[in-house]
């Protein structure tokens, strides 16, 4: 029953930030997936007879390759395999899943954010027994497997029916196929109080959603619509879509523009939000006013206390290097841990396990808590949802409140993309090259005080992560951070991360663009991206 395949390596399976990302034609070469996944299988030990989890965000492509995780996972030997109806599970739940079923990993089908059909991007990726992203001693595991492999391990089944809920016995296992909202709607009904949310909508609240045509659109349409009472005509584009309508599922204010203009509307809803393509990532939007994801960590942070998962307080917060330092001045206020990583949710999984942080967060609209091991979109959803149902204010009363306490770190992340990849290599390899001469250097009223590559010493397992960003920082408390995006698909992107700190009795109300003006054009000239690229501006800001 079980055939064992001859194959011969492909060299470029290496995983990124966050998986192995490529086009779909990529992933249907023969023998692709199959190499990749049974290089996932042979990077583990000790999973003969245990559980693993399949899903994914529904992305084309999801099903066949669900399709083959079946066969190869029974053939290497995995006894029970727990699938989201119809091969969906946002990555929050799919982390959920396997923690709470006790699972010995997961294969997480998503590209995330971006765009999905038969010529756009799929991915796949590994977590662990706790949920959350492999690390990298796991990732580089699977990549050297994948450049030896001879040979991987499948069996001649019949399709199984993934749109049926029940259990399924094949041959040398069981196939469940469960209801891929049901677990994670519960447990956010023991982190939320969901009594005063609905009090909430009751009473006029009014809040617009925009799933994106992703994953996230059934699990709004439980949660919001019929455990909180939302106006179900507020929810946008629920139903997932293989190719998300054509749309890049990125929530952010380019790619969620009409949501970004209802809430500019003088007529608008109360509250804004939308989700990516598996579910991880959120936009949150106030009334006539945008909360960056560096922001509402802060905020978010700040306010926990006020649901009843985080009642008793949190135990420190984590956001990843390029995330702004609005955190930091909650943790600081409140006497709280406060760590900084590298990018990539992997990285907060080992200060989650041991307990040393209940909140992280990234700027690249990531938010989430200890409750699983993955960012969690419609988690920062529903914990703005508490804060605002206890407060009764206004997002933009909370902001305001927030800077009048901690000060405010004006912030934005200026996006170059589809640079051509030796230019980018170039430029930033001669900016480390730099690094030590720009000290002392001025620009307008600001002088830089320091500048390194930063490198990550992990406390709890001693691994450490060099060359994770450049960063450059200025007397005034300012600070530019140069990155290559690791999860784009086409040449390279640099990402420019823009901060200026403005005290709590400073100017708190100036505009972003303004606040950051001067920074914009020494991030060009301390970078030479200009001059090098081309570009006279970023393509994308957020
Ligand atoms: C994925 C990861 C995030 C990370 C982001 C960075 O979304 O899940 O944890 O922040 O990638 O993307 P970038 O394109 O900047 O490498
Ligand atoms: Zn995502």
């Amino acid at each position: 029953m079980i055939e064992t395949v001859e194959t011969t390596p492909f060299r470029d399976q290496k995983p990124g930030t966050s998986g192995l990302r490529k086009k779909v034609p990529e992933f249907q070469k023969r023998g692709y997936v199959e190499n990749f996944l049974q290089s996932i299988f042979d990077a583990q030990e000790g999973y003969e007879g245990k559980t693993l989890v399949v899903g994914g965000d529904g992305r084309f492509y999801n099903e066949d390759v669900i399709q083959t995780a079946i066969r190869m996972a029974l053939a290497n030997g995995f006894g029970r395999i727990l699938i989201g109806q119809n091969g969906i599970l946002s990555t929050p739940a799919a982390s959920n899943v396997i923690r709470k079923y006790k699972a010995f990993g997961g294969i997480i089908l998503s590209a995330s954010h971006n765009p999905g059909g038969p010529n756009e991007d799929f991915g796949i990726k590994y977590n662990g027994a706790n949920g959350g992203p492999a690390s990298e001693t796991v990732t580089g595991a699977i990549y050297e497997r994948s450049l030896v492999i001879d040979r991987y391990k499948t069996m001649d089944i019949p399709q199984v029916d993934l749109s049926r809920i029940g259990r399924v016995d094949v041959a040398g296992g069981v196939v469940e196929i469960i209801d891929p909202v049901a677990d994670y709607a519960d447990l956010m009904e023991t982190l939320f109080d969901f009594a005063a949310i609905r009090d909430l909508f009751a009473s006029g609240f009014r809040m617009q959603f925009d799933a994106m045509s992703a994953v996230t659109g059934p699990y709004a349409e439980e949660i919001f619509v019929k455990r909180l009472g939302a106006d179900p005509a507020a929810m946008m584009n629920t139903t997932p879509l293989p190719d998300f309508g054509g749309h890049h599922p990125d929530p952010n204010l380019v790619h969620a523009k009409e949501l970004y203009a209802a809430m500019m509307a003088e007529d608008g809803p109360d509250f804004g939000a939308a989700s990516d393509g598996d579910g991880d990532r959120n936009l949150i939007i106030g009334k006539g006013m945008y909360v960056t994801p560096s922001d509402s960590l802060a905020m978010l942070a700040a306010n926990a206390h006020l649901a009843p998962g985080y009642a008793k307080g949190i135990a420190g917060i984590a956001r990843s290097m390029p995330t702004s330092q609005a955190a930091d001045r909650v943790a600081e206020a409140r006497g709280l841990p406060c760590f900084e990583t590298p990018t990539g949710w992997k990285f907060f999984g080992n200060l989650l396990d041991a307990g040393k942080v209940t909140i992280c967060g990234e700027e690249s609209a990531g938010t989430g808590s200890d409750h699983v091991r993955e960012k969690d979109g419609l988690w920062a959803v529903l914990l703005w949802l508490n804060v605002l149902a206890v407060r009764r204010q206004s997002v933009a009363e909370i902001a305001r409140d927030h800077w009048a306490t901690f000060g405010r770190n004006y912030y934005a992340r200026h996006d170059y993309e589809a640079l051509d990849t030796a230019t980018a290599d170039d430029m930033v390899a001669a900016l480390r090259e730099r690094l030590p001469s720009l000290v002392g250097r001025t620009f307008g009223n600001r002088t830089i005080r320091a500048a390194d590559d930063f490198a990550y010493h992990d406390q709890v397992d001693g691994s450490s992560s060099a060359k994770q960003g450049i960063r450059v920082f200025f007397d005034d408390g300012a600070r530019i951070v140069y990155r290559l995006s690791g999860t784009g698909t086409t040449g390279a992107t640099l990402r420019v991360y823009l901060e200026r700190y403005e005290p709590n009795d400073g100017n708190l109300s100036m505009q972003t663009n303004d606040a950051l003006a001067d920074l914009v054009t020494a991030a060009d000239e301390i970078a030479e991206i200009s001059a090098r690229t081309g570009r006279v501006s970023a393509d994308v800001i957020t």
